[in-house]
């Protein structure tokens, strides 16, 4: 089955420490790639000199969609729990949300936006209708789940809910609107609830109701999702006519309406010429902002099938083979944006439209969610985090490229950053990547050279490779932070870090690792896997990392 037809239906290292308290000014000659005593197999060199672009805070963004226990149990608890809350909403997903300046929150969905209305959200909460819910019908339920909001959804979580919890945690809406089921008259009278001033029309006095008075001034609007599929199943001609339509009025009010495409399922560069094609019929791309892919990291068969179901894994019993597999797969978000940004460029040819991934991360077959009522819920390994890691560096090399992402999902589904059942809540491995990476936001992303060995693995009795050390460098004024990723499960990479133009006054480290790569955080144990301070070391004069083995490491350099 294919995923279209389906959905149709710490300690790091091992050197000694450094840890910003050692200080030492070393010149760029010193820190050249000569060959130490010590012989590192590994190089990272950083071109100070090269900047990409500006690393796009809404690279951080993430995504929330009426499934399974993302919205209820999830981010909703309602206002009348003994969970503590603030309006409904689940407070210590907040505080956590905060810490890593979320820059974006996607809603309603994902498959969900194209059946869902807008008006049953609003007005008084007693009144709301319930609706069945788009996964209603879908065959990964597990036996016995019982009814709930999950399948049959009591609209108590709505517009003025997602732009309160957008509020409390300091991210930009980004709103998926219903191209599928609804007119383009209910999208620009949602655009109108949102946006329009105080007091100025029916639909801004029904906000001033439940909601804010003042407009939420929503800049970031979804035309679709997936319109190749759960969203339409549309041709990409047809799709094309729908989002002329959707977009060619849209009331403003003074607000920088940014329009997303629902762009092509990862590598089908089809989707995207044959789209733009027709858009440029009627002169319509400038009226695009941004232009959406989605990367699922999932078939893990190493070739022996393409099947949805079959090629997935399990999210906490793999092998080595999986493990490789998975982060190869991951991998190739690389040249899928290289490739759908060069054909956005015959058309585009100044590029204006902005690449947008709006669905990524790894997803595995049933079988961990911590509850039945969390539909494509799954647990989350120090593979999962590596598999981040690998993906943010990813997007900051191609800065220039990508203004937009959101990992799928916030929580309890697929790669979420936390898990929640009633009043329990932890942290996953990727909450703990975003954490340390966030810092990247709107600093330069600079050209970074990494060149290591590749770690080899058996795909399907053949001998195969996996990229080595994945990472990327950004720059404010001195700071300069530097993330990487050491894929191999057994070799630590001794690796020598060159700063071209600069010399180094300090370093700090900080490393997310395991002992096993099964290790994951549980309820019983929430605490498994977290950062911790990384022990960095000068050899001969040379700034010297030892990567270890399946770990994810970020080094604050301040430069002289
Ligand atoms: O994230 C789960 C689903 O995956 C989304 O609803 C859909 O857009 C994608 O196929």
């Amino acid at each position: 089955m294919k995923r279209r037809e389906f959905i149709g239906t710490a300690m790091a290292g091992g050197g000694a420490l450094l840890t910003g308290t050692t200080h030492a000014s070393w010149g760029p000659k010193l820190l050249s790639l000569m060959p130490t005593a010590q012989s590192p197999d590994s190089r990272i060199e950083i071109l100070t000199a090269e900047p990409i672009a500006t690393i796009a805070p809404e690279i951080y963004g993430h995504f929330a969609e009426h499934l399974g226990g993302v919205i209820y149990d999830g981010i909703w608890v309602g206002e009348n729990s003994k969970i503590s809350n603030v309006g409904g909403i689940r407070k210590a997903l907040v505080d956590a949300l905060v810490k890593i300046k979320p820059s974006v929150i996607r809603w309603p969905g994902g498959c969900f936006a194209d059946s869902y209305d807008w008006h049953d959200g609003v007005g008084p909460r007693d009144k709301r209708p319930r609706r069945t819910n788009f996964w209603y019908d879908t065959p990964d339920w597990p036996a016995g789940t019982p009814d709930g909001p999950w399948k049959f959804d009591t609209n108590q979580f709505g517009t003025d809910d997602f732009l309160q919890f957008c509020k409390l945690t300091g991210a930009q809406p980004y709103i998926a609107a219903n191209l599928r089921s609804l007119s383009a008259k209910d999208f620009y009278q949602w655009v109108e609830y949102c946006n329009s001033p105080a007091g100025s029309t029916s639909l801004a006095d029904l906000r001033a109701t439940r909601g804010e008075r003042d407009s939420a001034k929503v800049r970031y609007w979804g035309i679709g999702n997936e319109s190749w599929g759960c969203g339409g199943n549309f041709t990409p001609e047809e799709y094309a006519a729908e989002y002329r339509r959707f977009t060619s009025w849209v009331p403003r009010y003074g607000v920088n309406l940014a329009f997303v495409g629902a762009g092509p399922n990862g590598a089908d560069l089809d989707w995207t010429r044959r789209f733009f094609t027709k858009l440029n019929e009627r002169r319509a791309i400038g009226s695009m902002w941004g232009w959406a892919m989605h990367h699922y990291s999932w078939n893990v068969s190493s070739g022996r099938t393409t099947d949805w179901v079959k090629g997935k894994g399990d999210a906490l019993n793999y092998s080595d083979e999986e493990w490789y597999e998975l982060l190869n797969e991951a991998d190739r978000i690389d040249s899928m944006i290289s490739e759908c940004w060069n054909v956005m460029g015959e058309f585009d040819r100044a590029h204006r439209v902005k690449l947008v991934v709006d669905e990524w991360g790894a997803w595995y077959k049933p079988g961990t969610q911590i509850n039945n009522t969390h539909l494509l819920g799954q647990q989350s390994t120090i593979r999962d985090a590596v598999l981040a890691g690998q993906t943010l560096d990813t997007f900051h090399r191609q800065a220039d490229k990508v203004g937009m992402a959101a990992i799928a999902q916030l929580v309890n589904c697929l790669q979420a950053l936390f898990l929640t059942h009633e009043d329990k809540f932890l942290l996953t491995p990727t909450y703990h990547v975003f954490d340390m990476y966030s810092v990247h936001q709107g600093k330069t992303a600079l050209r970074t050279v990494v060149t290591s060995p590749k770690p080899g693995y058996t795909r399907n009795g053949q001998p195969a490779k996996l990229r080595g050390l994945n990472g990327s460098a950004s720059l404010d004024g001195k700071r300069l932070v530097i993330t990487v990723t050491n894929p191999d499960l057994k070799a630590t990479r001794e690796t020598e870090i060159a700063i071209r133009g600069a010399s180094i006054k300090s370093v700090q480290g900080t490393s997310l690792t395991a002992s096993d790569m099964h290790s994951h955080n549980s309820f019983a144990d929430p605490n498994q896997i977290q950062p911790k301070d990384a022990n960095v070391s000068m050899t001969a004069g040379t700034l010297v990392y030892k990567f270890a083995p399946a770990s994810v490491t970020r080094l604050d350099i301040e430069l002289a």
